[in-house]
């Protein structure tokens, strides 16, 4: 009797263990891959937004976003009724933004490197808190001053559903469900894809509750 597909998936690849899935020429899905480092991960988050809290910016078009944003590192994206861009200094407080933690940089350079980009030194990490219901509009990361460098995501807490698209907005999109510690980066080729988020479900997630987490880190400058 042949074994089912279950057994054979089973036998190579244990759920526990980290996966690589390849979603676009120079993308990649790393599932579970910050599952060990979150215990030093989420107190240096809660450090951050305690100097930088988060908070619902306004697009140009003077829409209120539903995620809460915050960010560290030495540039933080910001939104406001006159564009998108980044700034050296969090304008709620006039003062530069929390310096990123070690343990931030070094998941994202490990991640970056399993997905084949040497060298990743972030200068940017975005937060976005995302409560159900929240969602991303489908868009491209094109406020940075070079693409050369890939884009890094982090997920924790609520699942969502991720939007990866193509290049342009009405391109057929993958849906990609994204767990607690689950990582994608993309970059080179398909550093400008459209993405986004479809609004969170409702849930509860045993160590972050009733939201959705997500760190972008990113080379803004
Ligand atoms: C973003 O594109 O800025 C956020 C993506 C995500 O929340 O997964
Ligand atoms: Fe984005």
């Amino acid at each position: 009797m042949q074994p089912s597909n279950f057994d054979l998936f089973a036998e190579h690849e244990p759920e526990q263990q980290p996966r690589r899935e390849q979603i676009g020429e120079q993308s990649w899905l790393l599932r579970g891959f910050a599952l060990g480092v979150i215990d030093q991960l989420l107190p240096a988050l809660n450090t951050v937004l305690a100097e930088a809290p988060l908070r619902h910016m306004v697009t140009p078009g003077g829409f209120s976003m539903s995620v809460g944003t915050s960010s560290c590192g030495e540039l933080g994206w910001i939104t406001d009724r006159s564009g998108y861009r980044y700034s050296s200094v969090d304008p709620l407080s006039g003062l530069p933004w929390p310096r990123m933690p070690s343990v931030f940089a070094e998941l994202a350079h490990a991640a970056a490197e399993a997905a084949g980009f040497a060298a990743f030194d972030a200068d940017s990490c975005l937060i976005n808190r995302y409560v159900p219901g929240a969602k991303m509009s489908l868009h491209q990361d094109k406020d940075e001053n070079a693409y050369s460098a890939p884009i890094v995501s982090l997920s924790l807490g609520l699942p969502a559903m991720f939007l990866f698209g193509g290049f342009k907005r009405r391109d057929k999109q993958q849906k990609i469900p994204l767990l607690h510690g689950d990582m994608v980066v993309w970059g080179g080729v398909d550093r400008l894809r459209f993405h986004g988020v479809l609004p969170i479900k409702q849930g509860r997630h045993p160590r972050l509750g009733e939201q959705r987490i997500n760190l972008t880190f990113r080379v803004a400058g």
